[in-house]
């Protein structure tokens, strides 16, 4: 049934268009039953559904609901069609406990490890996120459920989430913080956007007009809700002016008020209200199509997770023990292999269906062999020789120590960042007590983010990051450590050495209300590339009991244009004697260019499932963003004419093949010149050049009579060099006796010329 929008705006009064645009109760939008508009429902995200049996009320605990891997070890599949996958479970479950719009995914970048909720976020790269947002929100919404992509933007810290201002440059927000957001919002067209709580330069997220509607609605041609975080609204018709639609949550009567009286005193443009209850009442409406009260299947949903979990789990070291084969006695240590650690605190937090105990799984794959067990650390903060010095006794008793380690809560949630990348001092005495007594020492991990390892990396055997796993992981651990999967997953952030080599160390978390985002593009593997820093575990990195060589490679066109776009192939073989999954990475690296760029940064990304022996090829299409970079004097994104390396890596640290092309630019630049350039920015523009090149010999004579040239002068320094970044202006004012006209004039005459030669 197609309902007439248009015409039930135009029946609803000022008041009720008003209480549109604001929450009823914490999960539902304000229905208006004479026009036969009903609630909507939402509900978090992003890694299950929290759906609270009475979404009109504030309580917490919510209906169970299959709690998927966390966002960190779901990013490590590089799996797309995974991602879809589940999120065509999730949908089923939303069906199930009627909910129309899952607030999910989180796509905001992983600037620094200590991010709280890092967890719930998917890479320190932009591509990769956008594509699996992409991935998740087809996923979802394929079935007829909404998404909320979110924080719109720049969200990456808890310190002061609320009110702090992100204070970035423009070029970086278009080059790191903004692509993800882009990619899923254009690809996958969530029906909704969440705004972020923070400032972004000094205004709220929740009123910013340039990133809401300059953005987000124009420039990107988003054509659902914005919809706040739950609380991020401070001034009501200011965020309804910046394009936010709909505020959360309900019931907020005076804001409802405050707007009716704005639209009266003439301060809000009603049309503005209008917009804002047209795109509410389109998503209103489209979720009122999907059928409600299904049903899903728990089981199915529970593998499915496993299935993931198994996928996403990253095999850090291995120094061959793994998998396990043949042992007769596992010593079992840890407290979370009994009480699994499988998500984070705050928001996402699930009531699961079921939780696979990671000892149990272990019992029943580890055939003959016997399994003792020991806590090793308390569930708080003390530390506790006693449990150390009973652990290390099993371990040295067994063939196997295995360490299960989860970081504490109290260390890593929504709501606070963590201090540092430490494991618990209990947690580090344990895993170096355990591994000077049992070399077969394996250390599995549960955390949402990168934890340093120097302390004892070196003692141990292998090392499995499993990540903050979802409620089947423990089921995924046993799997791959006794070989029944062969693990692919790989890391979709960098492991740094230590908290003093993390990019924005300096600048975080910020303090007195800013946050100063001054490493710029470079976060994550561009910090480490540019810097030439060694790193704990590359972004890209993880390990399989198989190998994989990569050949042929091969590109469509060694001379192109960024617009036709470039493919890449690669042959790549599993030469190992296992069936194996291997991710192909794509890095394009610009040889030479007008402004900074980082060393290398990933384009493209497929993953591959191979048997022994088997050859596949691979291709990976690059489109012109893969070259381009965001100009901020153009204001807009330009490629250059040039070579660029094509990188195609195993990971960051791992590039198996180098590939040269060369791109012709068709993008044609409007002229930036003003009374500031430098001569060599009008010898850079190709407009300058034709305008003032002749003109340019001359000064380089004269200046060479003025004031010599290089050392033979006697300066010490090459004239021309240092006149080059003078501004033009000021390079004719010091001849001004040669010149036959004030050295403004002239400059102001020849920017005429150039802009002429624009139109
Ligand atoms: C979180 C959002 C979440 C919302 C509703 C906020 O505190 O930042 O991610 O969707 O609460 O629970």
């Amino acid at each position: 049934m197609t309902v007439d929008i248009q015409s039930i705006i135009s029946q609803l009064t000022l008041e009720e268009k008003a209480a549109l645009c604001t929450g009823a109760s914490p999960w539902t939008t304000t229905p208006v039953e004479r026009l036969g508009v009903p609630e909507l429902v939402m509900s978090d995200g992003p890694h299950g559904v929290r759906r609270v049996p009475d979404v009109h009320s504030i309580a917490f605990k919510s209906l169970p609901a299959t709690c998927f891997p966390t966002a960190s070890c779901l990013a490590s599949t590089w799996d797309v069609n995974l991602l879809h996958e589940m999120g065509e479970a999730l949908a089923e479950e939303c069906i199930a406990l009627n909910v129309d719009v899952l607030l999910c995914p989180g796509v905001n970048m992983k600037r620094s490890p200590l991010g709280g909720r890092n967890f719930e976020y998917y890479s320190e790269d932009p591509y990769l996120a956008g594509e699996l947002a992409a991935g998740l929100i087809h996923g979802i919404q394929s079935r007829g459920v909404g998404t909320s992509l979110k924080h719109f933007a720049v969200n990456n810290q808890e310190f002061q989430r609320l009110s702090i201002s992100a204070e970035v440059d423009e070029r970086t927000l278009r080059e790191i913080y903004l692509p993800a957001f882009e990619k899923a919002v254009k690809q996958a067209k969530p029906w909704t956007v969440m705004c972020a709580y923070n400032k972004l330069n000094g205004e709220y997220c929740s009123e910013n007009h340039y990133l809401l509607t300059d953005i987000l609605k124009n420039e990107w041609g988003f054509e659902g809700l914005v919809v706040s975080d739950w609380g991020a609204v401070h001034d009501r018709v200011a965020s309804l002016k910046g394009g936010l639609d709909l505020e959360m949550p309900g019931p907020q009567d005076r804001r409802v008020q405050a707007v009716v009286e704005a639209v009266r005193s003439g301060e809000l443009d009603e049309a503005l209200l209008d917009e804002a209850v047209r795109r509410i009442l389109n998503v209103v409406f489209k979720a009122k199509e999907t059928p409600k009260n299904g049903t899903f299947d728990i089981d199915a949903h529970h593998e499915l997770a496993h299935r993931i979990a198994a996928d996403g789990m990253v095999l850090l070291k291995n120094n061959g023990l793994l998998p396990l084969k043949g042992c007769q006695h596992i010593a079992v240590i840890g407290r979370t292999a009994e009480n699994a650690h499988f998500q984070g605190g705050g928001s996402s937090h699930i009531n699961p269906t079921r939780v696979a105990c990671p000892y149990k799984e272990l019992q029943s794959q580890a055939g003959d062999a016997e399994l003792t067990y020991a806590a090793g650390y308390p569930s708080d903060n003390t530390f506790c020789q006693d449990l150390i010095d009973e652990a290390a006794g099993l371990a040295g008793a067994a063939d196997v120590a295995l360490l299960y380690i989860a970081l504490p809560v109290y260390k890593e949630s929504e709501g606070y960042d963590r201090s540092d990348l430490d494991l618990t001092e209990q947690q580090i005495a344990l895993i170096k007590a355990v591994a000077r007594v049992q070399p077969n020492t394996i250390v599995v991990l549960n955390n949402g983010a990168p934890v340093a390892m120097n302390a004892w990396i070196d003692d141990v055997a292998a090392v499995l990051e499993a990540y903050m796993m979802g409620q089947a992981g423990g089921a995924a651990i046993a799997d791959i450590l006794f070989g029944r999967v062969n693990p692919s997953g790989k890391l979709a952030e960098t492991f740094p050495l230590k908290l003093t080599d993390i990019p924005a160390y300096i600048n975080w978390p910020g303090g007195a209300g800013k946050v100063h985002y001054g490493e710029g593009l470079f976060i994550g593997y561009r910090y480490y590339d540019a810097r030439e820093m060694p790193v704990l575990f590359p972004f890209g990195h993880g390990l399989s009991y198989t190998q994989f060589t990569y050949s042929s490679p091969r590109v469509s066109a060694k001379t192109f244009r960024a617009e036709d776009g470039l493919t890449v192939t690669v042959d790549i073989t599993n030469t190992g004697s296992l069936a194996g999954k291997e991710i192909v990475q794509v890095y394009v690296h610009d040889q030479k260019s007008g402004l900074v760029r980082p060393q290398k940064e990933l384009k493209g990304f497929a993953k591959v499932e191979l048997q022994p022996g088997e050859t596949r090829s691979v291709s990976i299409q690059l489109d012109f963003r893969a070259f381009a970079y965001y100009h901020p004097e153009y204001k807009r994104w330009i490629t250059e004419d040039g070579d660029f390396d094509i990188l195609i890596a195993a990971s960051a640290a791992d590039i198996r093949h180098t590939l040269t092309v060369t791109l012709e630019s068709t993008s044609r630049l409007h002229c930036i010149l003003d009374k500031e350039s430098t001569i060599r920015e009008w010898m850079a523009d190709p407009r300058g050049k034709v305008v003032f090149g002749t003109f340019y010999a001359q000064i380089e004579a004269q200046s060479l009579k003025t004031f010599g040239g290089g050392d033979e002068s006697g300066a010490g320094m090459d004239i021309l060099d240092m006149m080059n970044d003078m501004p033009l202006v000021s390079v004719l004012a010091l001849q001004q006796r040669a010149l036959t006209m004030p050295a403004d004039e002239m400059v102001d005459g020849l920017l005429m010329q150039v802009h002429s030669m624009d139109q």
